[in-house]
């Protein structure tokens, strides 16, 4: 199995547990570490709405709190057709720790479309 192949099947197990009573959408998020491990995210909301985290920043935020800022690669994996690419919010966070990161987006058809955040979020913010 190659590396997106481990990317891919590693959110798959991820997105069984994301928590989206509300919207009924499911998304989980794989990051590939230069040190070869993954990390992963889903989606959790909440009954005030919007204090929902998106499956992108809950891997960053599993990626860091591991001690991982180096990144190879993110896979986004959705079982929704209405989900096509990260939300603003996600992009900025995404390009705090890295302004060139590769992502491989999947639908519920399977593989969609590749990206860079650099394509994503040009200009992004940064002090
Ligand atoms: N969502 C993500 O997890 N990532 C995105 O990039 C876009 C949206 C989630 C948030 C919410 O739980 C659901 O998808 C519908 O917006």
């Amino acid at each position: 199995m190659n590396n997106d192949q481990l990317l891919k099947s590693t959110a798959e197990i991820a997105l069984k547990n994301a928590y989206s009573p509300y919207s009924k959408i499911s998304v989980a998020a794989a990051i590939l570490t230069t040190k070869g491990n993954i990390y992963t995210g889903v989606n959790i909301e909440n009954s005030s709405y919007g204090l929902t985290v998106c499956a992108e920043r809950n891997a960053i935020a599993n990626a860091i709190i591991n001690g991982e800022k180096e990144w190879v690669k993110m896979v986004i994996l959705t079982d929704s057709k209405l989900v096509k690419s990260p939300c603003g919010a996600c992009r900025q966070v995404i390009y705090e720790f890295d302004k060139n990161l590769p992502i491989d987006f999947y639908g519920p058809d399977g593989y969609q479309k590749s990206f860079t955040i650099s394509k994503l979020l040009p200009e992004g913010f940064e002090l």
